[in-house]
């Protein structure tokens, strides 16, 4: 029987592989033939907040194997990665390596899979912010330049991998499986015990942990001080990525009203956004993810490789420097923010179309 590996290897990765797995056991039930599948863990997110909450809630298998690479710096981590993961593949090769978005686990078991001639096959494919100082957009490059099968999220992200010359027969649009994930737990969406009281609009979530946000401490302050400053008085739920709490700690004065928490669950983090009057950020996935509930996001960043979230959805890009906060801000409470629609194929099913693919082409 063939089998594929599947690859995660950090928070936003368990999003995306969950309903990736949920189709493969449905389908699986009902036809026998279907192709199996190894899990992969790389451990390159092992905090029990980072990685194993999101497995219990989103009824992640246990991983088949776990690779424990743990943190290091860029070239460490992707090594590492890349030694254990061929090490792995020579003992018990794979019939397709299927990895997702723009991690280092993503382009480190890439390159190990494909340079012992198995295929690869790339969810999320084909995005591009045309920002290269930043790790995930030369993990795209690198992965896409040595992947076989493209499924991509966006039209957007089509004509990127056109562009780089890519053969229509191998691009897949398929839709997006963090908002099958959104589409499958909408109504588990559940308030987090300590902030059950906060009401729906009159409260912000903020999220950063982008290194040219949260590296430098001065940078760090001046945009938290800006944000409390120009929110209202309105309470601000900021759940810390582990970057970040490394900064945080020696900063002497936050906001009061900025409300420092762990990293919370994914069904505890969603309610929040859902209900919130907006959400800042300076991730990616959760442009997506707002732009789905129709939540005002305001991407605290100069440039995005999720355009369908700004053309389409409710972002805006706000640029990173902190003297940006207050007119975006005003916008906001001016109740100009834009309203905003779902982008094409972001309908919940995204998974099954890949599985439908995966089988045709294995
Ligand atoms: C990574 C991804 C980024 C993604 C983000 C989501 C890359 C290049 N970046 O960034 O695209 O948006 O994950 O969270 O792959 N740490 C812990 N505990 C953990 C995980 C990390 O303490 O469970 C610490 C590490 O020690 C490290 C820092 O956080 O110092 C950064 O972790 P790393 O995985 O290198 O990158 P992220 O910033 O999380």
């Amino acid at each position: 029987m063939k089998s594929i590996d599947i690859i995660a290897g950090a928070r936003p990765n368990f999003i995306k592989v969950a309903p990736i797995i949920k189709s493969i056991e449905r389908k699986k039930a009902i036809s026998s033939s279907l192709f199996d599948y190894r899990l992969i863990h790389t451990g390159q997110h092992y905090d029990k907040k980072m990685s194993a909450d999101f497995f219990n809630q989103l009824g992640i298998p246990a991983p088949d194997i776990n690779l424990n690479v743990g943190s290091g710096s860029q070239a460490q981590q992707t090594a590492a990665i890349m030694v254990s993961y061929e090490k792995i593949l020579i003992n018990d090769s794979t019939d397709l390596c299927l990895v997702v978005g723009d991690v280092n686990s993503t382009a480190a078991c890439s390159i190990a899979a494909k340079k012992l001639n198995i295929p690869v096959a790339h969810v999320e494919a084909g995005i591009r912010s045309g920002d290269i100082t930043m790790p995930e957009e030369i993990n795209r490059i690198l992965t896409d330049s040595i992947t076989d099968y493209f499924f991509t999220t966006s039209k957007h992200a089509n004509k990127n991998l056109r562009n780089m010359g890519i053969n229509d027969s191998k691009i897949f649009f398929v839709g997006n499986t963090m908002i099958d994930t959104l589409v499958d737990n909408m109504v588990k969406l559940r308030p987090p015990r300590i902030y059950k009281d906060l009401r729906e609009n009159e409260y912000f979530i903020l999220t950063l942990h982008r290194p040219g946000n949260v590296d430098n401490k001065e940078n760090l302050e001046l945009l938290l001080n800006s944000i409390g400053t120009y929110s209202r008085g309105l309470e601000i739920i900021f759940p810390v990525h582990p970057r970040t709490m490394k900064v945080i700690r020696s900063i002497k004065s936050i906001p009061k009203n900025i409300l420092i928490a762990d990293p919370l669950p994914y069904l505890e983090f969603n309610y929040l956004v859902k209900k919130a009057k907006a959400v800042i950020t300076d991730s990616g996935g959760i442009t997506e993810e707002a732009t789905y509930m129709g939540v005002p996001c305001l991407t605290l960043r100069d440039s995005t490789e999720r355009p369908e979230t700004i053309l389409e959805g409710t972002n805006e890009l706000v640029g990173s420097n902190p003297k940006n906060i207050e007119s975006i801000l005003e916008k906001l409470f001016a109740n100009q923010w834009k309203k905003g629609g779902i982008p094409e194929l972001w309908d919940g099913k995204t998974s099954d179309r890949i599985i439908e693919v995966i089988e045709d082409i294995i």
